[in-house]
């Protein structure tokens, strides 16, 4: 089943007199439960890309199908629901709300949507077992380490049980044992619990954990690697490596 598309997308940002292009038709398909890494170097378009297939901006061009919705073909008030009911969030500052506790922050998302916190105590304090963090629902972000608050912030991601969850560079400021922790997390919940996953990373281990490889450059997709492991092995990463080091990357 396919959770979401994009058709021949374009980005253009103008700026003044200058249009930077930062994606050229795109296209591409992400089914239930895969969990899809998107790769590129510095300004190739990665984090463009997850905001358009998240509906936070609009494409120049192009149709984007996320959850049987054309969010292209909506309105900004159309997409705002469809983003709040159907895409989990992940982002490299974890971007918590500082003067909430863990559980507050993982509650967020259906409070915006305006729905009872009271009635889903439950759902925040299972989530928040799931990532480890049983005994911290009471903790403030600034009592928390940045691997522990990325956790709070995949909690978060999946209380409102989205279609999809984008992940921005999710352990891009995290050091390795906290950022492997975060990607067996993602890989369990895709395996486990079919939870669709769209991860953009520029680090060739966080890419071997998904699926797949969508490898981006200059805003085009230049390559597609099917992964063997899923689990951070060695043999993955090479092959990553190797098609970097191919496309040079
Ligand atoms: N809001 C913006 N205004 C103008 N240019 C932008 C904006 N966001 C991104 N760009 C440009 O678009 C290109 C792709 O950027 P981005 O998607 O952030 O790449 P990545 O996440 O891969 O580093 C870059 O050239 C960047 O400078
Ligand atoms: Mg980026």
């Amino acid at each position: 089943m396919t959770v979401l598309e994009a058709i021949d997308v374009t980005k253009q940002y103008n700026m003044g007199e200058v249009t930077v292009s930062a994606l050229q038709s795109v296209s591409f398909v992400v089914t239930k439960g895969e969990f899809v890494a998107v790769m590129g170097p510095s300004g190739s378009g990665k984090s463009t890309l997850l905001h358009l297939l998240g509906g936070l901006d609009e494409p120049t061009s192009g149709e984007i199908a996320l959850a049987g919705h054309t969010i292209t073909r909506l309105t900004d008030d159309e997409v705002t629901v469809v983003r709040r009911r159907k895409v989990g969030f992940i982002f490299q500052f974890y971007n918590l709300v500082p003067t909430l506790t863990a559980a507050e922050n993982v509650g967020l998302p259906l409070l915006i949507d305006g729905q009872k916190i009271e009635k889903h105590k439950e759902k925040i304090e299972n989530l928040l077992k799931m990532v480890g963090l049983a005994e911290r629902s009471g903790h403030k972000p600034d009592q928390m380490s940045g691997g522990q608050q990325q956790r709070v912030a995949i909690a978060r991601a999946f209380v409102n049980d989205p279609e999809i969850v984008l992940a921005d560079e999710p352990t891009g400021n995290l050091d390795s044992k906290s950022g492997t922790a975060i990607l067996e997390l993602l890989r369990e919940s895709a395996a486990m619990l079919h939870q669709t996953i769209v991860m953009v990373t520029h680090d060739p281990r966080a890419a071997s954990y998904a699926d797949r490889v969508v490898f981006l450059k200059d805003g085009r997709i230049v390559q597609n690697l099917t992964i063997a492991d899923k689990n951070g092995a060695s043999d993955d990463i090479r092959s990553i490596m190797r098609v970097m080091r191919e496309l040079e990357l």
